[in-house]
């Protein structure tokens, strides 16, 4: 999109968190806060981005190192935060998208939607709304008899008139930017909570005449602000919700929704099933036909190609499965690279860690990993090699191609003509 900025405040405390995390860092559903609204701002095409940062600002720059920061010196409010980035924008022109760090519910499409209406009806300010059941804590939307809005009374300051309005401030707004930058200093002080709040600029904009305007999103699980740890778990709920419906969509079968968890970033292909009571971290890529569950632990950087059967009680992490393997059986694979068609016998494990390094075990082509083995990484296991039951195979004696081992440290059986095979 042209001519369109971005102030995302995020200096606030976030006080009833409770955290020693600043609020924009907290994960919600495995990522921070802050990043569900990064990603969005990004896919709706906006490159000109303010960040407002008060509270924790080290640490939160620290993650998001792309962004241009303004500071916010005191915590006097979103209407001063929004007032710290104003020489941010000298010589810009154009409009300027408002956004919370603590609503990271909102779609990328409901901010190009509000943006379009800003632009379609020419206003100054329009401002994103929500019609909920429930309410309580959020500002609402006050119009006048022609439907038009007018201004936003806060919650603590509603009378019992306005506390019954069920449509919502989401705190998302788009502003034309010169309406916005000199209004924004003509906000007073709020006696109750001795801040400035961004909402009264609104009545402001409609007494100097602007016109104003307003986009209400049909679907309110957007603009859950997360304001305590009540609220995180709920919009956790909406976003893995999210994340497995989109699979589904993509063909996915999920046998139990409440019971599966998958992080954002996660690959699924086609007809593959996802049994009960499973895991799957953030960045995984699981291929068409896989059967994965019930009780698997898939974690990052693990990628599983077409067809691979993965059972009961395994875990997986930075590990790359070829086609048609099958790990059915309470395993345990770190830093593994499997070629195709192997079999991993329950209870196989790989010792990747040595106190000090990752090490990776590479296992080939059909080779046959027998139960209870255990791999010492570094390690190779060589194409329809065989390892024994209960095998430990010691780190770097790697099995040839085509060798059977055994054994506790795991050695080379030798077949005898005639005679009964030994131990080499
Ligand atoms: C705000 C809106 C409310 C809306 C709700 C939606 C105001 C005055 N009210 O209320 O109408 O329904 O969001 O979730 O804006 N911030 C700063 N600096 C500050 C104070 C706050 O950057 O000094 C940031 C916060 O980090 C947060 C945002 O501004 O991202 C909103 O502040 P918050 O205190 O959460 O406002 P709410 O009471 O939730
Ligand atoms: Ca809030």
């Amino acid at each position: 999109m042209k001519n369109i900025a971005c102030i995302i405040l995020a200096a606030g405390r976030g006080t009833r968190m409770n955290s020693k995390t600043p609020k924009a860092l907290i994960e919600v559903h495995s990522k921070p806060m802050l990043e569900y609204l990064t990603d969005s701002i990004k896919d709706v095409g906006i490159s000109k981005i303010a960040l407002v940062l008060g509270y924790g600002a080290a640490e939160i720059k620290k993650r998001f190192k792309d962004f241009d920061v303004v500071h916010q010196d005191k915590l006097l409010g979103s209407g001063d935060a929004v007032n710290s980035a104003k020489k941010y924008f000298h010589g810009y022109k154009g409009d300027v998208l408002v956004v919370c760090s603590d609503t990271p519910l909102i779609k990328s499409q409901t901010l190009r939607d509000l943006i379009n209406a800003h632009r379609e009806g020419g206003y100054s300010a329009t401002v994103l709304t929500a019609a909920l059941t429930d309410p309580a804590g959020y500002g609402r939307i006050l119009r006048n008899e022609e439907g038009k809005v007018v201004r936003i009374v806060e919650d603590k300051d509603a009378d019992r008139y306005e506390e019954v309005i069920k449509e919502i401030n989401v705190g998302a707004y788009c502003f034309e930017k010169e309406a916005l930058f000199s209004n924004i200093g003509k906000i007073k002080v709020n006696k109750k909570k001795n801040e400035y709040y961004l909402t009264d600029i609104i009545d402001i904009l409609k007494k100097s005449n602007a016109k104003i305007g307003s986009f209400t999103t049909e679907d309110s699980s957007e603009c859950s602000g997360i304001n305590s740890r009540i609220g995180l778990v709920e919009a956790s709920r909406i976003i893995k919700k999210r994340i497995l419906e989109d699979l589904m969509k993509n063909g996915v079968t999920i046998v139990d929704t409440a019971s599966t968890f998958i992080d954002s970033n996660v690959k699924i292909g086609m007809d593959t099933v996802i049994h009960p009571h499973t895991i799957i971290e953030e960045n995984v890529e699981i291929a068409e036909d896989c059967s994965v569950g019930p009780y698997a632990h898939i974690r990052s950087g693990t990628k599983i190609a077409k067809g691979v059967e993965i059972g009961n009680f395994v875990e997986l992490v930075r590990t790359e499965v070829g086609a048609g393997c099958k790990i059915k059986h309470k395993t345990y694979l770190g830093d593994a690279v499997l070629g195709k068609n192997i079999n991993i016998g329950a209870g196989t494990i790989t010792a990747n860690y040595d106190g000090k390094n990752k090490n990776q075990t590479i296992i080939k082509d059909n080779a046959f990993i027998g139960v209870g083995s255990i791999l010492i990484a570094p390690v190779t296991i060589g194409k329809n090699a065989v390892v024994g039951a209960g095998s430990v195979v010691t780190k770097k004696h790697d099995v040839r191609d085509g060798e059977t081992v055994i054994g506790i440290p795991a050695r080379s059986l030798k077949k005898k003509k005639n005679g009964p095979s030994r131990l080499i």
